[in-house]
């Protein structure tokens, strides 16, 4: 519809612009043509008579007319003709150079229909439409009547003839001599031609007296006034009447030439120039013309060439004001053309713009409908989305649910594998178990949890994958060592079945960058399936290939088992996939995840399966293929899976503590909710330390009421989060120093990063080997030892040194300022020192020796002694002087106490 109408449109708009510009085209075609061919171009007559046509001619707005000059060229003529006639001129115009020549051409347009307008001069043809001009034969016959009324005793005329047989010259001759001989007292004495004057004109001159002349007849008012300027030369010019022919005005034409004096008269022959183009006029407008055209010709002599000259200046004056009107009228036809046409325009544009506004009002209404349809259905869209974004919330929420509590139970199940786990550990260890039935079934249980623990970590790895919030850390890894490492792990079993094992590798040493904890699990995978498929007295093989011109290793996974049919290769990495052929339990994630690790490394894992099955990984060497940020640093140790049995911590380098007496026993303070968790460590760690326990709901408070040495906290709490009762006691100045271990079944980079902005000064997530727990609990407090002796023997730097932790200098900043603030108050007492810091007593003293390793009053005496030991050494101040200033509150006592720890008294000290 749409289409069909802006196609009106078109149309329109275009009829429109044709009737604004059509018509002014319409007149311009209907134009005539016509031609004029002029034979001689060089004198006045000849040029009055084109002037006369154009004159002419420009009154009818319809006529296109075109001179064309021949310049006495008879082939000249001959061309323009047939050049009019070719190209169809209306009407034709000649003026011809000789009567015969042009007689074929002018016969030939007359019969193609072409009107044929003759002027001045005839030709020998009678085929012509019409002839203008004036009777030569009566011209002759004036100019004789005229020598004739003068009533001369004896008139002997010379008469000069023009150069060529034209139709005037041959007319005028016999008109002349008619009349001549009619008259007695009238003889032609000579006829010469025009071209014969200068040299028979003097001749005849001089033998005036043998053979008089008093007349001369010329052809035309040039050759008479050439003729009189020779015999005014001789002298004669008196005695001779000069009479001419055409009558012109102008200068030296022949009506100037009469009044003059010059010639007695001029026979006025007029150019028919206006009378052409009249008649050519009538003949366009089919009007009936006569073939003959006779112009008037009379006689102009003294009497009446003023009368002829005013008339001429007057029709001059006239035409010169009917040109300059012309002109105007041109000039305002043209404004007129060109208003009219921006008329015209206007008329169009405002039919266009009326066409438009209604195409417009058109389009509006439909869009407007189309709008009201479009919203309608926009409506519905929305109303379905909504119901489908709801229906997609209410899924998304039960599968949240479901997926929350798969995986909360998942790690609901980590805590007691850990427990069954740990206590396996500390079963192991027990040396007095020596049944070997018992220690089987240990290890059944052992074997048995440690693979459930495998399993929940699958699924919990496979979220995490799904989630996409694996974070790979790589690390630069002998990749011979690691391989090494968990080849050990399995060779029992294969000792066990009898399975050749082998691991081959063509290199002693081979340096990539693995996650190690992400690449165990992998080959976890493949030698856990290797071992599944590969039926007792097989072969199972793991073999690294490193090419060193090649920038990959691979590393092969061999296994003599039942293999994988063909039809199942391309499936094998799909999450949940089983084998055909294989009836043997599984999660199906095993592969899937395995892949999906090598390629979070750039790698890639491929399957074949020809005897048995083979599993080729393909990693890059180098780092350029990872993101700066998938790279950390880690010791080039092979970390076994956490729970081992022989785990062994010597390579870690932690410094082992010295068991210690009752009294300088440790205290630990553990919150956790989880009751048997709880039991369990406390168990554990009760023979070495003092354990204090918290279920989270009074942890602030124990904490401060005990001070202990380290805290170890579970995240996951009823009241507040372990981060939060972290970040609380951290930033309280009486628990402040504590170290802190976070312990947590979250294992996340967030979670992690949280913890440490919390303040923990560890964080160790579950299953933990209680172990690395106690070894964290030993490496904390020895730590804080370390940083204990450096305060005490850096007592004067401490505010200024950022070393120390920040909130322990803190701490230490608050207490120095009090202190060198009171130094000369020998009152200053740990009271008011503790209600400075806003600490009980117990509180600051608890604190100090924490931090300090010594009681306050030490650490205040110690400042005492510093300070009076350095006026010492730069003061002329007496002892008893630097006793006072120092805070002591004898001189004696201050001796005493100097002597004490610097095992001198102040006066030798100052004497050395
Ligand atoms: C001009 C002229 C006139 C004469 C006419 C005859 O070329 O010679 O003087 O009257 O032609 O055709």
């Amino acid at each position: 519809m749409e289409i069909r109408v802006s196609g009106i449109l078109k149309s329109l708009i275009v009829i429109c612009l044709v009737l604004a510009f059509g018509c002014s085209k319409k007149s311009e075609t209907e134009n005539y043509k016509i031609g004029f061919s002029q034979c001689i171009s060089k004198d006045d007559w000849r040029k009055a008579m084109d002037h006369e046509m154009e004159v002419e001619a420009s009154l009818y707005t319809e006529i296109e007319l075109s001179i064309f000059q021949a310049h006495e060229d008879i082939e000249v003529q001959k061309s323009q003709i047939e050049f009019m006639i070719e190209n169809e001129f209306d009407v034709i115009i000649i003026s011809p150079l000789r009567p015969e020549p042009l007689v074929a051409l002018v016969e030939r347009a007359y019969d193609k229909g072409i009107p044929v307008i003759i002027v001045d001069r005839k030709i020998k043809s009678q085929k012509f439409t019409a002839f203008v001009g004036a009777n030569n034969l009566d011209v002759g016959r004036n100019a004789a009547k005229y020598i004739a009324s003068l009533n001369e005793k004896q008139s002997n005329i010379l008469e000069i003839k023009g150069g060529d047989n034209s139709s005037p010259v041959i007319e005028r001759h016999l008109g002349f001599h008619e009349i001549v001989y009619q008259e007695a007292n009238m003889s032609v004495v000579e006829s010469i031609r025009d071209n014969e004057i200068q040299t028979r004109i003097p001749q005849i001159i001089d033998s005036i007296s043998v053979n008089p002349i008093n007349y001369v007849f010329a052809f035309n008012d040039n050759i008479a006034y050439d003729a009189w300027k020779i015999a005014k030369s001789k002298g004669v010019e008196e005695s001779i009447k000069f009479i001419g022919v055409d009558g012109l005005n102008g200068e030296n034409n022949g009506i100037q030439l009469v009044e003059n004096g010059v010639l007695a008269a001029t026979i006025l022959y007029p150019t028919g120039g206006d009378e052409a183009i009249k008649i050519a006029m009538k003949i366009l407008r089919n009007e009936n013309v006569l073939k003959d055209n006779i112009l008037n010709t009379t006689v102009i002599d003294f009497r009446n060439a003023e009368i002829m000259n005013d008339q001429y200046d007057r029709i001059n004056k006239h035409q010169k004001d009917i040109e300059s009107q012309q002109k105007k009228i041109i000039e305002q036809e043209e404004t007129f053309s060109t208003q009219s046409n921006i008329l015209k325009l206007l008329v169009g544009l405002l039919v266009t713009s009326l066409l438009l506004a209604a195409y417009s009002v058109y389009s509006a209404n439909n869009i407007r409908k189309k709008k009201r349809k479009l919203e309608l259905q926009n409506k519905k869209i929305t109303l379905q989305r909504n119901q489908i974004k709801k229906i997609a919330e209410e899924v998304k929420i039960s599968n949240d649910a479901k997926v929350n509590f798969f995986t909360g139970l998942s790690h609901e199940f980590k805590t007691p594998i850990t427990l069954i786990l740990s206590s396996i550990e500390s079963l192991s260890e027990n040396k007095t178990i020596k049944d070997n039935k018992i220690l089987n079934e240990i290890g059944l249980i052992f074997n048995n949890s440690k693979r459930l623990l495998r399993l929940i970590n699958q699924l919990l790895d496979f979220r995490k994958i799904e989630d996409r919030k694996f974070v790979l850390k790589a690390s630069k890894t002998n990749l011979i060592k690691f391989s090494k490492r968990i080849f050990q792990d399995f060779e029992r079993e294969a000792q066990k079945r009898n399975i050749d094992f082998k691991f081959i590798a063509n290199s002693e040493d081979l340096e990539i960058y693995i996650d190690r904890n992400i690449m165990d699990k992998v080959y976890f995978n493949l030698l856990s399936n290797a071992f599944k498929f590969t039926p007792d007295n097989g072969t199972i093989s793991i073999e690294i290939k490193n090419d060193p011109e090649s920038n990959l290793v691979n590393i092969v996974f061999k296994d003599s088992g039942i293999g994988i049919p063909k039809r199942d290769l391309p499936e094998v990495f799909k999450a949940f996939f089983q084998g055909s052929n294989n009836n043997k339990a599984g999660s199906g994630i095993g592969l899937h995840l395995s892949r999906e690790f090598i390629e979070m490394h750039k790698g890639t894992i491929e399957v074949n399966s020809i005897h048995g099955t083979e599993f080729t990984i393909k990693l890059y060497k180098g780092t350029s293929h990872l993101n700066t940020d998938d790279i950390v640093y880690e010791p080039d140790i092979i970390d076994r899976s956490i729970i081992d049995f022989n785990f062994d911590y010597e390579d870690v380098g932690f410094r082992e503590i010295n068991p210690k007496s009752e009294e300088e026993r440790y205290s630990i303070l553990l919150i956790e909710d989880h009751k048997e968790l709880i039991s369990f460590l406390k168990n554990k760690f009760i023979g070495d330390y003092e354990v204090y326990m918290s279920d989270g709901t009074d942890a602030i408070e124990k904490a401060l009421e005990i001070i202990p040495d380290v805290i170890i906290c579970d995240v996951n709490l009823p009241d507040k989060s372990g981060f939060e009762i972290c970040e609380i006691l951290k930033k309280d100045l009486r628990t402040s120093h504590i170290p802190t271990i976070m312990l947590t079944a979250l294992n996340n980079k967030e979670s992690y990063i949280q913890g440490l902005q919390s303040g923990a000064d560890l964080y160790l997530t579950k299953p933990f080997s209680f172990a690395v727990l106690s070894q964290s609990v030993k490496t904390v407090i020895y730590n804080r030892e370390k940083l204990r002796y450096y305060f005490i023997n850096n007592i004067h730097k401490i505010s200024t040194d950022n070393s120390f932790g920040l909130y322990a200098q803190d701490f230490l900043s608050k207490i120095n300022k009090i202190i060198n603030d009171n130094l000369d108050n020998s009152k200053l007492s740990v009271e008011n020192l503790a209600s400075d810091l806003n600490l009980s007593r117990v509180q600051l003293y608890r604190k100090t020796k924490a931090i300090l390793g010594v009681t306050i009053s030490e650490y205040i005496q110690n400042i005492r002694l510093e300070r009076a030991k350095s006026l010492l050494q730069e003061t002329q101040l007496s002892i008893s002087e630097i006793a006072y200033a120092t805070g002591f509150s004898s001189p004696n006592y201050f001796s005493t106490s100097f002597k004490g720890k610097y095992k001198k008294s102040p006066k030798t000290f100052r004497q050395k």
